[in-house]
């Protein structure tokens, strides 16, 4: 324990399966104002196996802010108050010395809770794979350029590629609803040139699979937005649903 380390007085959700019910258990920490979010709950689970207790389920894999793995809602927020970090990235030094805080997984019905802080985010795995392949050309490499693409039109697509399919945007959106994720999804491939051939069959099947796994409609508050570690923009959500309406009265995507 170093000289700088502030108090904390942790509120976790514990709950041992999905059927379960769950509730809040308090745990006291002293923690380095350095350690992420994460790290503080590997010293806290050390300390709990030490007791002969059972450790607080989270899931984490990166740690950098690229896996999508590690979501948790503090204080009320996916990933935190901070904007466009995720959990992982969130160091204690953002909070005050003798602070509360309420540790909580993503809620949503589609994400299940298997056990304390983890969900199961396995809808989006099925709504991607229900956006299918898309044509392309696997031989050999094409000349650079060989395929022209405007530079504000790859940046786009680009951004959409940002999202690590966390659930920040369900859990924050209060239908629970899927649309920034799988607009991203959706634009990636939409504005690109190798995206074309699928373009409309992907976008009426992702959506399909997302209704019928349970996610909500567009709540139109831009919650999802606002709590994306990624700051996806909701302007993709617009731009899919262009996509959805074309898809639906074009004769050759029926
Ligand atoms: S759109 Fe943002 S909040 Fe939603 S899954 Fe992607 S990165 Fe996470
Ligand atoms: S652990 Fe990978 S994004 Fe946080």
């Amino acid at each position: 324990m170093g000289n700088n380390n502030i108090n904390l007085t942790l509120n976790i959700w514990r709950q041992e399966s999905a059927e379960a019910k769950g509730d809040f258990e308090k745990f006291k920490v002293s923690v380095s104002p350095d350690a992420s979010i994460l790290e503080m709950l590997d010293e806290l689970n050390n300390k709990l196996e030490k007791e002969g207790k059972i450790p607080i389920a989270f899931e984490s894999d990166c740690r950098e802010g690229i896996c999508g793995t590690c979501g948790l809602v503090v204080n009320g927020h996916p990933h935190g108050a901070l904007p466009k970090i995720a959990t992982c990235q969130l160091h204690m030094r953002n909070f005050k010395d003798g602070e509360t805080l309420y540790i909580e997984p993503f809620r949503a019905t589609a994400f299940k809770i298997i056990k304390d802080l983890i969900v199961d985010r396995s809808g989006f795995d099925e709504i991607q794979q229900a956006g299918g392949y898309i044509s392309f050309n696997t031989g050999s490499a094409p000349d650079a350029n060989a395929v022209p693409i405007p530079k504000e039109i790859a940046s786009l697509a680009l951004d959409a590629a940002e999202c690590i399919g966390c659930g920040a945007c369900v859990a924050a959106c209060k239908n629970s609803s899927a649309m920034l994720f799988v607009a991203a999804k959706v634009s990636q491939f939409a504005l690109l040139p190798q995206g074309q051939p699928e373009r409309y069959e992907r976008v009426q099947a992702m959506i399909a699979k997302m209704d019928e796994l349970g996610f909500g409609s567009c709540s139109n508050t831009y919650a999802c937005e606002a709590e994306c570690p990624k700051g996806i923009s909701v302007k993709n959500i617009a731009r899919m649903n262009r996509d959805y309406i074309v898809s639906k009265v074009t004769k050759e995507t029926v």
